[in-house]
């Protein structure tokens, strides 16, 4: 995406500026025992706050606002910048309220967002910042520039859901974790961190919504694909996330966990063999859609190769023959003979 570089240089500026008042304010404001007590209650140490330099947006509609109070050009870049909202009067005022704040920070380490998480209940639990000419979310990660600053080249990274899950990791050592900052993890986001660390590991929550957000993963990532790209997945206990589970068990017990990831194709081959409930030709027509959109000519015929071996065949071209691989069948209903169980997906005809 083109940016108006006159304007973006500024908006680093005022994030950067943002980022050091929200700072500031967790040191000195009146209130800021409220986030002191916060940062206690869901244990993160002084280091790491200081490390992602976590900060406080005090209640009130105009903590950020009345600094530019005789600025109007500034006034309106921090609205281009989504830190400052205008109602239908014109009026204007603060975007973030009364929320602990996770600075969001490109690669080469400039603030392009903020996550800011409710103290206690509240909806929306973290709000974040709009998508502005300096932050496209599905192209960021959290935490990755701090990763960098710590492993020039990491041989490991995680991909996990949340900011708290990337602060938590780091604080007790597992300092290669970044977020992705949506519900799903996009391409781009696979790609930029593929290139960062030798192999990725997808660690969602451990409930229904992890489990599909990996699932996500893995088809975002198989027309990527080469051979020698590590994507690996890992599961957590039902209920847990990577945060509650390295405080559950710690450091190494944690890495121990991630050694123990699921290769891409053990998990792929290991959810089709469930959703097929026994029927071998389910399982290879869905397995072969998903093959299908393997880019890669090498990958591809060793995950037919693989696949092949599990039904019992001989070879990928008698798997080929059997089941008609690229054929429209699999094309026009890449799910199967069976569909989605209850969404009835329709059988398209020729
Ligand atoms: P904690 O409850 O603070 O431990 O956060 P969490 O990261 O465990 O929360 P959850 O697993 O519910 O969400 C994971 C990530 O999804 C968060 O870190 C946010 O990036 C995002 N997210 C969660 N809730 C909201 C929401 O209400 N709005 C938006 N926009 N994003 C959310
Ligand atoms: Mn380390
Ligand atoms: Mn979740
Ligand atoms: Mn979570
Ligand atoms: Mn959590």
């Amino acid at each position: 995406p083109k940016v108006d570089h006159a304007l973006s240089k500024d908006l680093y500026q005022l994030m950067e500026e943002a980022c050091n008042f929200y700072q500031a304010q967790l040191r000195q404001h009146s209130d800021k025992e409220k986030a002191q007590n916060y940062l206690e209650y869901r244990g993160l140490s002084s280091e790491v706050v200081e490390r992602f330099n976590i900060g406080f947006a005090p209640d009130g509609w105009d903590n950020l606002l009345s600094r530019y109070r005789d600025n109007q050009g500034l006034q309106e870049k921090l609205l281009t910048a989504g830190m400052l909202i205008a109602n239908d009067n014109g009026k204007r005022y603060d975007r973030f309220r009364d929320r602990l704040m996770f600075p969001i920070r490109d690669r080469r380490g400039r603030v392009i967002g903020f996550g800011g998480r409710v103290f206690g209940e509240g909806t929306p639990k973290y709000l974040n910042s709009p998508e502005t000419p300096i932050f496209h979310k599905g192209n960021e990660l959290y935490g990755l520039y701090e990763l960098k600053l710590k492993h020039r080249n990491p041989h490991r990274a995680l991909i996990v859901e949340g900011y708290m899950d990337v602060v938590a990791l780091a604080q007790y050592g597992v300092d290669y974790a970044v977020a992705s900052l949506g519900t799903s993890t996009t391409a781009e986001q696979l790609q930029l961190l593929q290139r960062s660390a030798q192999e990725v590991v997808c660690c969602y929550d451990g409930d229904r919504a992890g489990k599909e957000a990996a699932w996500r993963a893995l088809e975002t990532a198989l027309p990527l694909l080469k051979p020698g790209d590590k994507l690996k997945f890992m599961f957590l206990e039902q209920g847990e996330d990577p945060d509650s589970t390295v405080r559950n068990i710690g450091k190494e017990a944690f890495e121990h966990h991630i050694e123990q990831s699921k290769s891409l194709e053990a998990f792929l081959f290991e959810k089709l063999t469930e959703d097929s409930a026994g029927d071998k030709s389910t399982l290879a027509k869905q397995a072969m859609a998903l093959i299908e959109k393997v880019k890669d000519e090498i990958l591809q015929n060793l995950l037919l190769e693989n696949l092949a071996h599990k039904l019992g065949l001989n070879s990928s071209d008698e798997l080929k023959k059997k089941f008609g691989f690229n054929s429209q069948a699999a094309k026009a209903n890449p799910l199967g003979a069976k569909g989605l169980k209850g969404r009835g997906t329709p059988l398209r005809l020729a």
